[in-house]
């Protein structure tokens, strides 16, 4: 089996697994309007989201095989597709409640706590993702993968370097096949080509 091949089974795992996780907050109204706003370079901030769940995922699958430390991935997955939970256009002056920076981690808490049930892990990723910039130490080590994925991803999408185009295509596909979107026909010719 080639290298790609490979890379292409273990993004599907990664992308089917996130998916499982983080349905509800996914295929929401509430989540997708996040689509409507850009984060870094051409990345909404939705794709962003689904970015740095998809690499703290990873990063949790690492340092479980290699350090045996053990992760909520569910809370990690939920509170990384709502870290950036702000809500407007942060290019625009006069959008964010003080500087963007500093003041995005809380509207998008009290955002995700208006429309989302939070644990007090998910609740701590929103808060503190910006850390070291915030000063805000993280609570949980869930938090921690965030804020490292949260600056990979930042530095990919700023560069546009294509780190997560497949993960984004699957989720996207899951969302339609969610919203009865396609043919039982049509769906079934992609899962096959998709499997090939
Ligand atoms: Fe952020
Ligand atoms: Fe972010």
């Amino acid at each position: 089996m080639s290298v790609n091949e490979t890379k292409k089974i273990t993004e599907y795992r990664l992308a089917k697994d996130l998916f499982t996780r983080g349905k509800n907050i996914i295929i929401s109204p509430e989540a997708q309007e996040m689509k409507k706003f850009i984060q870094h370079g051409n990345t909404t901030v939705f794709d962003h989201c689904l970015a740095v769940a998809k690499f703290s995922l990873l990063y949790a699958y690492f340092f479980e095989k290699t350090l045996k430390i053990e992760f909520d991935k569910d809370s990690l997955v939920r509170g990384a597709l709502l870290h950036d939970y702000f809500l407007y256009d942060w290019h625009i002056k006069g959008k964010a409640e003080g500087l963007h920076g500093f003041s995005h981690p809380r509207t998008a808490l009290k955002n995700a706590e208006r429309d989302f049930e939070l644990n007090e892990i998910e609740r701590d990723i929103i808060a503190k993702h910006m850390f070291p910039l915030t000063l805000r130490l993280p609570s949980f080590r869930e938090t921690v993968l965030v804020t490292l994925a949260d600056k990979w991803c930042a530095i990919a999408e700023m560069l546009r370097i294509d780190i997560s185009s497949y993960l984004i295509h699957r989720v996207n596909f899951n969302i339609a096949l969610a919203n009865g979107e396609f043919e039982l026909g049509e769906t079934a010719g992609n899962l096959v080509s998709d499997a090939s």
